[in-house]
């Protein structure tokens, strides 16, 4: 039986938000909103927040709590619980199959933050030039030069299996109470520095003001492109950890009392703040105030982990030997923090559906979801060049959110009831909910869920069918690309079916575990 609980109020509000506040605070956000024209971005972000983002964390605290009261932590049975017809228990399988194949991609750079926390304090990159800076991040990731990168990996792994063999309140709770006011200090003096910074100061070009006027000013022209809004929403999902099992688990282990409102508003707008505020005043103030506008939008366009992984070592070393390595301590010290809290939160849905079900030890869970990342991340790590973390970020950590969270609104607002639904949110609650939200939850928060992948249809035809690679392998005729093409659709179509085995894996043990409970109720 799952005996965990939570030890305090603050700590659960600090859990959750160290599981919303991750990479994709600081990596992620700037990234796509650079991408997608700064200023253009930040509308459609908005609108997407407060019409799925916000609905969708009372969707998920409700149905977690609701789950919960019947002793089920994981969404296969939290689900069941909420109707017995036999589909919903599968459905749930999402959530954990997003938490496991998510994590094993996500310990992965996680572990990149250790190793560069050591690389900045001892000077690695000091008197280096930028392309330097940035063949040393290529080597590493591609282990071309050591297997550093796996002995950090492990070390990364050692690390979240350990804590959360401590369990809720002894590892999490604790892990999230001295990591989150950790990292939001770290990120509020970078952010300081990158809105303070000044043109002909520290050998920068432009002020760092001018890149926060390129996020924030906003931008009419592109609000109606479809892409935009795809982004938008997508960046939501990610940041926010809705739409992949993870809240639902937490919030499983609430009491019956407890004020789910205020708790879900304060995480999800802590979380904002630590997004657009300070997320967005450091990477992009600082790398725009060195190489202005034009060459950032260009580095984006290579990929999301570049700027800050390539970029902004290099250029924290103008600001001297004394400040340099302290500056990148913080960054890469404030990534790991975020990143450390988010992937606790998705090795404790797995683990909890092991204990509930199969009567694990906490012990034996934590070290199955490590070796199951061991597993699902080795693709990962020793296949750097062929990009298998894109592909599993894709279909795991995006295409499957909007899928899971447009069948638990149905689940939860129309098959459990809007009342019903307005009931669990509301039980407990200092301040109700004003009732417009009732119809958000029902009319917009489906329609928008279901705008949104219909229109990536299109995209995700593409990818199954390999378009982009087929294109290039269309295109070269240089021998040497050619076969890298071609091991690459080798090892993409392979992973994909590692990923479909994972997913049928988990619902044959879905399946194990309802004949289990059934032969129990028999009796
Ligand atoms: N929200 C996290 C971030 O911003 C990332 C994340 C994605 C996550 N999926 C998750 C966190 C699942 C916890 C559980 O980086
Ligand atoms: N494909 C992502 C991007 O380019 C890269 C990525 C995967 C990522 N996982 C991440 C970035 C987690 C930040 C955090 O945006």
């Amino acid at each position: 039986m799952n005996k965990e609980s939570w030890g305090s109020r603050l700590g659960l509000v600090f859990a959750m938000a160290g599981n919303a506040v991750g990479l994709g605070n600081f990596l992620r956000f700037p990234v796509q909103a650079v991408q997608n024209g700064g200023g253009s971005f930040i509308i459609p972000y908005l609108v997407c927040f407060l019409l799925m983002g916000l609905p969708l964390l009372f969707i998920e605290w409700g149905l977690g709590r609701y789950g919960g009261q019947f002793g089920n932590h994981s969404t296969p049975f939290i689900f069941n619980s909420v109707s017995k017809k036999f589909i919903w228990k599968y459905v749930g399988i999402f959530g954990i199959f997003c938490n496991l194949t998510i994590a094993a991609y996500y310990c992965y750079i996680e572990s990149w933050t250790l190793a560069y926390i050591f690389k900045s304090v001892s000077g690695a990159f000091a008197g280096k030039s930028s392309e330097e800076v940035a063949a040393h991040f290529g080597a590493y990731v591609t282990l071309s030069d050591s297997y550093m990168a796996v002995f950090f990996w492990l070390i990364c792994l050692a690390l979240n299996v350990y804590i959360l063999s401590r369990g809720l309140s002894g590892g999490i709770e604790k892990v999230a109470k001295i990591g989150v006011p950790l990292l939001i200090i770290f990120g509020l003096i970078l952010a300081f520095q990158g809105v303070t910074l000044k043109a002909g100061m520290k050998n920068a070009i432009y002020d760092g003001t001018v890149g926060l006027n390129f996020l924030w000013t906003p931008q009419f022209n592109s609000l109606w492109e479809p892409k935009v809004w795809l982004a938008a929403a997508g960046q939501v999902f990610f940041t926010l950890s809705v739409g992949m099992g993870s809240i639902q688990c937490y919030a499983s282990f609430i009491k019956k009392k407890d004020d789910i409102v205020l708790n879900s508003l304060s995480a999800g707008w802590m979380n904002e703040f630590v997004e657009v505020v300070i997320g967005a005043s450091i990477i992009i103030p600082i790398s725009i105030g060195y190489l202005g506008i034009d060459k950032v939008v260009e580095l984006t366009k290579s990929g999301g982990l570049g700027l800050g992984f390539k970029t902004l070592p290099y250029l924290f070393q103008n600001w001297g030997a004394v400040l340099a390595p302290i500056a990148g301590m913080l960054w890469f010290g404030l990534l790991f923090f975020a990143g450390i809290t988010s992937s606790l939160a998705m090795g404790f849905p797995c683990m909890s559906f092991l204990q509930d079900e199969f009567n694990f030890t906490r012990n034996k869970a934590a070290m199955t979801f490590g070796a199951a990342c061991l597993l699902l991340g080795a693709p990962v790590v020793f296949l750097g060049i062929y990009d298998i973390l894109d592909e599993y970020d894709y279909w795991a950590g995006t295409v499957s959110l909007f899928v899971f969270s447009l069948l638990e609104t149905i689940l939860f607002v129309w098959v459990f009831g809007i009342d019903n639904a307005w009931a669990t949110i509301n039980q407990g609650a200092d301040f109700k909910l004003p009732k417009f939200v009732k119809y958000i939850l029902m009319y917009i928060t489906p329609t928008l869920l279901i705008f949104v992948f219909v229109k990536n249809i299109p995209e995700i035809i593409d990818k199954i069918m390999h378009r982009e690679i087929y294109h290039k392998i269309a295109t070269t005729t240089d021998p040497a690309t050619l076969e890298m093409l071609n091991n690459k659709l080798l090892f993409t179509n392979l992973s994909r079916l590692l990923l479909v085995a994972v997913f049928i894996g988990i619902g044959i043990l879905v399946f194990v575990a309802n004949k289990k409970r059934q032969k129990l109720s028999a009796i």
